[in-house]
This record gives C-alpha cells, sequence and structure tokens, in this order.
C-alpha cells in the first residue's frame, strides 16, 4: 500500500521551531479544498457553504475561510462573537439554536443571521418576545422516511430536529408572522463517504418544499442538507463523489412542479471535508514500556485529540523520524492521564519506536483540536499555521497553570504557587 503523503519538511521545521505536542493546518490545502467545493456547486446551483465554527474554531483559519468566499455556521455564543469579530453578517451567518440561550438569540438574530429552529416550541415562544428572526430555517426529523448507514443514531432516537409531522405547522406559522425568507435543514449523519445518503436527504426536503407550496403557497427558498460528507480516513477509502451528488441534486431539480426552482439556494455546512485532511497532529515519543503489551508513551494525553479513544475511529500514522519500515513491531500509544481511555491507538503495526520519534496523525483539520478537554488539569496544546507554502506562525499557544486556574474564584487563603 502506498504510505499517505505528508508535508514532512515542513512539519520538521515545526517540530525544531515549535516543541511537540502541536496541531498544523496547511493554508494552501485549507484553500483548495474549499474553493473545490465553491466551484463545483457554483457550476450547477445556488450554493453556500457555512463552514461550521465548531469544526475548528481558531478565527485565524476561519479568517482564510472568508477571504475565499466561505460563511459560517455557529452553535454557541463565543462562535457567534468570533463570526461577528471577524465581520460576517447577515446572510453570511447561520445560528443553530438547538437549546439556545435568550442571549444567544439576541446575538444571532442583531447579526441578522439565519437562525436554524430545532423545536416548535422553542420557535412559539420566541415569537411571543421582541426578538423576532427575519430568517428562519426549520431542522427536519424525518423520523423513519430515512436509513442512515454510519454509526451515527438513527432519526427516531436523535434529539435534533422537528418532527416531520409537524413542519407543516412551523412554516405556517412562520408565515402568518410575516417571516419572509423561509428554510428546511436536515443533517442525519456524520463522515459519510455515500452520496445516496445526501441525495436522499436533499430529495425529502426538496418534495416537503413542493408539498407545502402546492397545499399553501408557502414559498421556502431555502434547502439546507448540513454537514456530514466525509474524508478517507483510511488508505483504502476514495474520496467523497462531489460530482455525481451534485449531478443528481440537478436531476431532482428538474423533476420539480415549483415555479420558484430557480430562485432555490442550497446550503450546505461541510466542516471536515474542507478543513479535516489539511491538519496533522503532531507528537513525541517519550519512552516505550513493555508490559503485557508494548506501549509507547506520547508527549500528550488524549485530551489534545480525543477522537480515536472516543470514538474508536481511525486516523492514519506515520512515524516521521523512522526511514526503517520493515523492522516493524505493535504498539499502543498512550498518553499520560490515568484513565483506561487515554489511548491514541491500540495494538498497531509501526516501525520500531525509540525515545524522540516524532508520530504524526493525519487528518486532523476538523472536530480534533475543538474537541480537546483539561481533564487531569492538562495543557490543551499549540495550533501552527503553515502559510506561503512553508512559512510557520502560531495561532495559539500552549495553555499554562495561569490559564488552568484563571477562572476559579477561591478563598483568600488559598494562593496559587506557580513557582
Ligand atoms: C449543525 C451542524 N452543521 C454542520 C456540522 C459539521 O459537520 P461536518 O464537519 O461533519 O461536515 C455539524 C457537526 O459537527 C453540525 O452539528
Amino acid at each position: 500500500m502506498i504510505e499517505k503523503s505528508i508535508p514532512k519538511e515542513t512539519i520538521i521545521k515545526a517540530v525544531k521551531k515549535y516543541k511537540t505536542p502541536f496541531y498544523i493546518y496547511f493554508e494552501n490545502e485549507l484553500v483548495y479544498r474549499n474553493q473545490r467545493i465553491i466551484k463545483k456547486f457554483s457550476n450547477f446551483l445556488n450554493h453556500h457553504n457555512y463552514y461550521p465554527i465548531k469544526a475548528l474554531s481558531n478565527p485565524q483559519i476561519i479568517k482564510i475561510l472568508k477571504l475565499n468566499g466561505s460563511y459560517v455556521e455557529c452553535s454557541s455564543y463565543p462562535e457567534l462573537i468570533i463570526a461577528k469579530s471577524l465581520g460576517f453578517k447577515g446572510d453570511e451567518i447561520i445560528f443553530t439554536s438547538n437549546n439556545a440561550t435568550p442571549k444567544e438569540i439576541n446575538l444571532a438574530v442583531s447579526l441578522d443571521s439565519f437562525i436554524n429552529i430545532d423545536d416548535i416550541d422553542f420557535f412559539i415562544s420566541l415569537l411571543s418576545t421582541s426578538i423576532i428572526p427575519s430568517k428562519v430555517i426549520f431542522r427536519v426529523n424525518p423520523g423513519q422516511r430515512i436509513t442512515i448507514n454510519t454509526n451515527f443514531s438513527p432519526p427516531i432516537k436523535s434529539q435534533f430536529g422537528i418532527p416531520y409531522e409537524r413542519i407543516l405547522e412551523s412554516v405556517k406559522l412562520a408565515a402568518s408572522t410575516g417571516i419572509k425568507t423561509i428554510g428546511l435543514h436536515a443533517m442525519l449523519t456524520t463522515n459519510s463517504l455515500d452520496h445516496i445518503h445526501f441525495v436522499n436527504l436533499y430529495e425529502l426536503l426538496f418534495n416537503l418544499i413542493e408539498t407545502i407550496w402546492l397545499k399553501e403557497k408557502i414559498k421556502i427558498s431555502i434547502i439546507n442538507i448540513g454537514g456530514g460528507i466525509g474524508i478517507p480516513y483510511h488508505q483504502s477509502q476514495n474520496e467523497f463523489n462531489l460530482d455525481i451528488l451534485i449531478s443528481q441534486i440537478n436531476t431532482i431539480n428538474k423533476k420539480t412542479r415549483i415555479p420558484f426552482k430557480n430562485e432555490i439556494v442550497l446550503q450546505t455546512e461541510f466542516g471536515r471535508y474542507i478543513s479535516g485532511p489539511c491538519g496533522f497532529f503532531v507528537c513525541r515519543v517519550l519512552q516505550i514500556k513493555e508490559s503485557y503489551r508494548t506501549y509507547a508513551y506520547l508527549d500528550s494525553s488524549i485530551n489534545n485529540f480525543m477522537r480515536t479513544a472516543f470514538f474508536k475511529s481511525y486516523n492514519h500514522i506515520t512515524v516521521l523520524s523512522r526511514k526503517n519500515v520493515k523492522n516493524s513491531q505493535v504498539y499502543t500509544l498512550v498518553g499520560s492521564l490515568c484513565d483506561t481511555i487515554d489511548i491514541f491507538a491500540e495494538e498497531i503495526e509501526l516501525p520500531r519506536l525509540d525515545a524522540g520519534d516524532i508520530i504524526v496523525f493525519h487528518d486532523v483539520g476538523a472536530h480534533a483540536f475543538s474537541m480537546s478537554f483539561n481533564y487531569n488539569s492538562s495543557f490543551r496544546c499549540k495550533e501552527i499555521l503553515c502559510y506561503n507554502d512553508n512559512d510557520l506562525k502560531l495561532i495559539r499557544r500552549e495553555e499554562t497553570c495561569a490559564d488552568l486556574f484563571s477562572t476559579l474564584v477561591l478563598d483568600e487563603s488559598i494562593k496559587i504557587n506557580y513557582s
């Protein structure tokens, strides 16, 4: 099998300049993948991608995406603050409002964002306040009308979305309140390489728009199929086929009886597809421990990278400092948390490791650093950006004790001694 390619020289340069552990993101690849989405969809459809800030929330990265034509999806107050600070406004923001606080809704509405409504009772209570959005997107839970072939919960077990049967009621309510821009949204899976799922989802939403138009003459002008397009984490997998997805969506569009079909805007919230392959997580081996298994202790714990431990998912690993890949051994890669979950990879064959070797995890530019946490009072690590091909800059420093303790409210008798 061909080893996944890796920007080896740049990563080594970053290791020398900044100590491990760190994430490194490659601007060129990020821009390229973002442009690919924009170009492919714009050939055929009215389309905007709203990059989900939760996937990789460093504002330096979001700024690059903004400069390259991306909009944003926000799911919390701090994400709205990031969007606002970078100058996004109006149609350029979607606020996903499940279980949202009045403070969040206030900010989202003041930015004139699209509000993604997850619950009809929440919408009814919103309409009784003075904060009425000008554009809403109803998140549809289709129940058993669609099947999911990933590990994601099936819709009937998912907390997200308004039951399909109540969408008409929600739409009528919005129209009667004078809300002019109404959309439908559904996101039912994650990391799926199967285009058929997204075609089925699009068709389901499109048919619903048609039914509502024929029945009530209410115009729904937005279809949002969320995020969830996967990337080939395994070397044996292929890239998601965007061309087939787009051409099948177009076929559905052509069949419709809706008179305003050319005005319909397709929104997507692709995150992983755009930034996943742009990032690498880089650690060093601290020591090898022989026990019932052979363990390689890394200089990071899974607090920086929980994906493989929590979701039992796979990320390809390259041992950067080893040329002799023939001389291999089976290792379990662990960190230093006092918890047996602290395992990056279990019983995998790698080139023989020694203390000091550099371990690189691939495809960590989405849903990786942004899920990091502080258990065991562990520090979150640095983030580095590679720009202009080979220049490096620190875009987040490693946390310190002062960061960890900054939110404590303590008795006067307790003084944290940093020395
Ligand atoms: C509402 C919403 N949109 C978009 C995304 C991003 O999905 P992905 O990065 O898998 O494309 C998520 C989940 O992470 C989400 O919850």
